[in-house]
């Protein structure tokens, strides 16, 4: 490749080699899209426009040799392309994004993951405008055109598919660092941001040291090249991109200090840093086949972070945290119109697949295959995969195959889950017998019809069943492998009747139906030593009262908050045992969304009602309690330890609950806000009142935008609390936000801030006039018209259609029709809309 950069004229000259694979007559196709096509020539030899077809999507170069070289020329137009796929401007840099089929919009060329090429990329532009010429691999050669211009030669010695290409042009500010591996070999870690910027790259860098040592240490997975670089851009649709040597980030993923960042911030940076840093093997060194094997590399990568993650800060909480994200997202990605297996059968737009589904889910996945084989067996089972498979393009069935070597165990049944969408629902029967002291669960799977198969085959799982006797005394732990319909499990020696602490840490993605005693879960929660499944039993307290007040409210008989339900949640405020992580987790309710998700009519005023009711109950209870914590963790030193960290996490948690404990707290609220060192409780406290609209609200409102306005990372925290309120004019604010100077619709995050957390505020989104889905409406076919990528993350807010009642069902179907009614849709949209329809 040979790229002139030019903000709006960029020239790119791409040279190919190819090889004819096959001996009947052939054409090549190439993709190519958005760009000018200046020239070809085939061997050397200039063709005319008879010689070839030229469509919107394709070039057709008729009879290929067996060998044939082909020189193209094309124009493209960075600073035009809002779509932010193939190469665009971000700010003043120029950057790229080709995954999944963005390279296409680049040049002509055969854009799919199993064509793997050896790259070299000769980079050339304006000296003062970009200093910078950066591409994957290392820097072979740089020198001067002439006086302005300036070039740089790439070259990559691993052949990959084009989806990893990258390039960065800019005046970039870096800090620098270096890692030597295991083996020996000294690597240069470099990470790119605005000047004045640098500073705040550092816990990035951390987490990349990390990420290299820790995936030395359990997979013996080194890193490959001389140099390592991150680029943090502006404006990115998704999170970041593993391209090869030069990840390029969502700047959200890469910068934070303590005054700017909360927890969440510096865990996510964590998280996504490593994810992408182990692509390099799981996904670059051997990629995938073609797009529907995407769950290969990010099911596998997902739960590679996830397992970092856990080792580097508290594997429970850890263990909570996506859990909370599977129930919340995938379960209803996989009860909506969008519903997909893992590995999906077809696709309008693959776009459209960067689902939960393909990575939360398919992280569940690997998570059970692990818990099959054992952590050794896996191991084995990666090393094998990479002995086999290094350097090629393969699919979700090799992985497979390689764990199967490895194990011995076979995973014919287990593979269901590759092919079949839904989750199942586990219901669990309990049979205690006195006489002959055994204790036997019977567990029977059923999963509801989706659109891939109406006959759906048992899924194959495991099942990790603890069991405590009333007192709270572990009693015994077993694991079975459920393969079909229906599957009992016995134990034996089970003097009286116990507690079963079921599917511990999530053994299966599935949905777990049993019916405890709030007396039992009570015990559980105190006494189980399994922390997840601790929480787990204050989730199913919670619920065991939630669901009936739901019910009550609708049938307009609203009922009293039992004494002994909140005594259960006193001893868990007080008990030091508790980590505060899981304290917190444990005394938040379950999400409105987790509460409509088993509704066959989805009633959100009922289930938003509910919660409310339950938590300023145990406000109004429990506030000195409450208060005691606030004023003890309030001393405490910074830092962003774990233990830090949680204590900041259930200092705000009381705070939140003082707030629903009566506006006279709202003082205190502000208080804190003020005096808040850091963004964790600064932030936190700002969205506590914008739950609560007063002129505490209005005045930290006020107060957090003069303090950060030039802050354009900052301010979307400032656009999603308000979007979020509770405020009667949510909907007004959220209008009066556009026109902010720190909004800007160009800008992915900043859509997300306002369009996308209004969309997740259902009280407002779900308004009975229809408003919120009218307006969610207008800004899906504007933005569609420049962005179609986040016009269709944006449209499955409509998720819940065929879910609605009647009127509102009638409001959101003509919110709906009035975008699929727009010409020249993307098929991005359309995909998303008409299955929500359909
Ligand atoms: N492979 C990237 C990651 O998992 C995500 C790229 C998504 N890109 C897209 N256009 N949907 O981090
Ligand atoms: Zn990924």
């Amino acid at each position: 490749l040979d790229i002139s950069l030019d903000d709006t004229d960029t020239r790119v000259k791409a040279s190919l080699t190819l090889t004819k694979n096959t001996q009947e007559n052939a054409d090549i196709v190439l993709n190519g899209e958005n760009q000018t096509l200046l020239s070809v020539k085939k061997d050397g030899i200039e063709l005319s426009q008879d010689d070839y077809t030229l469509t919107d999507t394709h070039l057709i170069i008729p009879n290929l040799a067996e060998r044939i070289t082909l020189d193209i020329e094309s124009r493209i137009n960075p600073s035009k392309n809002l779509a932010l796929e193939g190469i665009y401007k971000s700010d003043t840099i120029i950057c790229s994004q080709n995954e999944p089929e963005g390279f296409r919009r680049i040049t002509y060329f055969i854009d799919r993951p199993d064509i793997l090429s050896s790259f070299t990329t000769k980079l050339t532009g304006n000296k003062t405008q970009y200093p910078l010429l950066l591409s994957n691999g290392n820097p072979i050669e740089r020198g001067d055109v002439d006086s302005k211009t300036h070039f740089v030669t790439w070259e990559d010695p691993f052949p990959k598919p084009c989806y990893l290409f990258a390039v960065v042009a800019g005046d970039l500010g870096k800090i620098s660092d270096t890692f030597t591996t295991k083996s020996g070999r000294s690597v240069l870690l470099e990470i790119y941001t605005d000047k004045g910027q640098e500073e705040r790259c550092w816990h990035a860098m951390s987490s990349l040291k990390k990420s290299m040592t820790w995936d030395e240490d359990l997979f013996g997975l080194e890193y490959d090249l001389d140099i390592f670089m991150i680029v943090a851009v502006d404006a990115f649709n998704m999170g970041a991109m593993e391209n090869k040597g030069l990840n390029i980030f969502n700047a959200a993923y890469i910068l934070a200090d303590p005054k700017t960042a909360t927890d969440s911030d510096f865990k996510n940076i964590e998280a996504v840093v490593a994810h992408e840093y182990f692509h390099n093997w799981t996904g670059n060194r051997v990629t995938c086949r073609d797009w529907f094997q995407l769950t290969l590399k990010e099911g596998l990568t997902v739960f590679r972070d996830q397992e970092f993650s856990s080792d580097m800060n508290v594997r429970a909480i850890e263990r909570i945290e996506n859990i909370k994200r599977l129930r919340n997202f995938q379960f209803p990605e996989e009860a909506g119109p969008m519903t997909h297996p893992i590995r999906p059968e077809s696709y309008e737009e693959i776009n459209n697949f960067y689902t939960a589904t393909v990575y939360e889910k398919g992280a569940e996945i690997i998570r059970m295959i692990h818990t099959i084989t054992g952590k050794e067996a896996f191991r084995k089972g990666i090393d094998i995969y990479f002995e086999k498979f290094d350097g090629m393009a393969v699919t979700t069935e090799d992985f497979v195959a390689a764990m199967e070597e490895a194990s011995g165990y076979s995973f014919d049944t287990f593979k269901h889950w590759y092919h079949q969408a839904g989750t199942p629902t586990v219901s669990i029967e309990e049979n205690y017998d006195p006489k002959k002291e055994t204790y036997a669960l019977s567990f029977k799977q059923t999963t509801p019809k989706t659109p891939e198969t109406s006959h759906k085959k048992p899924f194959t799982f495991p099942i990790v069943v603890g069991l405590l006797d009333k007192q709270g005394q572990a009693l015994a732990e077993k694991t079975d492998i459920m393969s079909e319909e229906i599957h009992t499990m016995t134990f034996s020696n089970i003097k009286s009747p116990p507690i079963p602490s079921l599917f511990r840490e999530l053994s299966a993605p599935v949905i777990v139906d049993f019916t405890f005693s709030d007396q039992d879960l009570a015990v559980l929660m105190t006494y189980d030593k399994n922390p997840v499944n601790q929480y787990e039993a204050a989730q199913r307290l919670a619920l065991n009262l939630l669901n009936p007040t739901i019910l009550a409210l609708q049938k307009n008989t609203p009922i009293a908050v039992p004494a002994h339900f909140l005594d259960t949640l006193g001893h868990c405020i007080e008990n030091d045992k508790i980590n505060l992580a899981l304290k917190a987790e444990m005394l938040t309710l379950p999400s409105v969304i987790s509460l409509v998700e088993p509704m066959q009519v989805v009633d959100y005023d009922s289930a938003i009602a509910a919660r409310k009711h339950i938590v300023q109950s145990i406000a109004t209870t429990h506030a000195p309690l409450f208060l005691k914590w606030v004023m003890k963790l309030s001393e405490k030193d910074f830092s962003i330890s774990p233990e830090s960290m949680a204590q900041r996490r259930f200092k705000n948690l009381c705070l939140s609950y003082l707030s629903e404990a009566g506006d006279e707290y709202l003082k205190l609220i502000y208080t804190h806000y003020k005096a808040a060192t850091n963004m964790t409780d600064q932030i936190s406290a700002l969205s506590i009142l914008c739950q609560h609209p007063s002129s505490e609200t209005n005045q930290a409102l006020e107060h957090f935008h003069t303090t950060w306005k030039d802050n354009a990372l900052i301010m979307n925290k400032w656009i999603a609390v308000q979007a979020n309120s509770s405020a009667a004019t949510t909907l007004n604010n959220v209008l009066h936000l556009e026109s902010n100077p720190s909004f800007d619709k160009k800008n992915p995050n900043k859509c997300r801030a306002l369009y996308g957390v209004f969309a997740g505020n259902h009280a407002h989104f779900h308004a009975e006039d229809g408003s919120g889905y009218i307006f969610l409406a207008e800004k899906i076919i504007d933005i569609d018209t420049y962005n179609p990528s986040i016009a269709a993350r944006l449209s499955t807010a409509f998720k819940k259609y065929k879910k609605l009642d009647k009127p509102r069902q009638a409001k959101m179907k003509g919110a709906i029709l009035s975008i699929l009614n727009k010409a020249d849709l993307s098929k991005n949209t359309k995909e998303i809309l008409t299955k929500t329809l359909a």
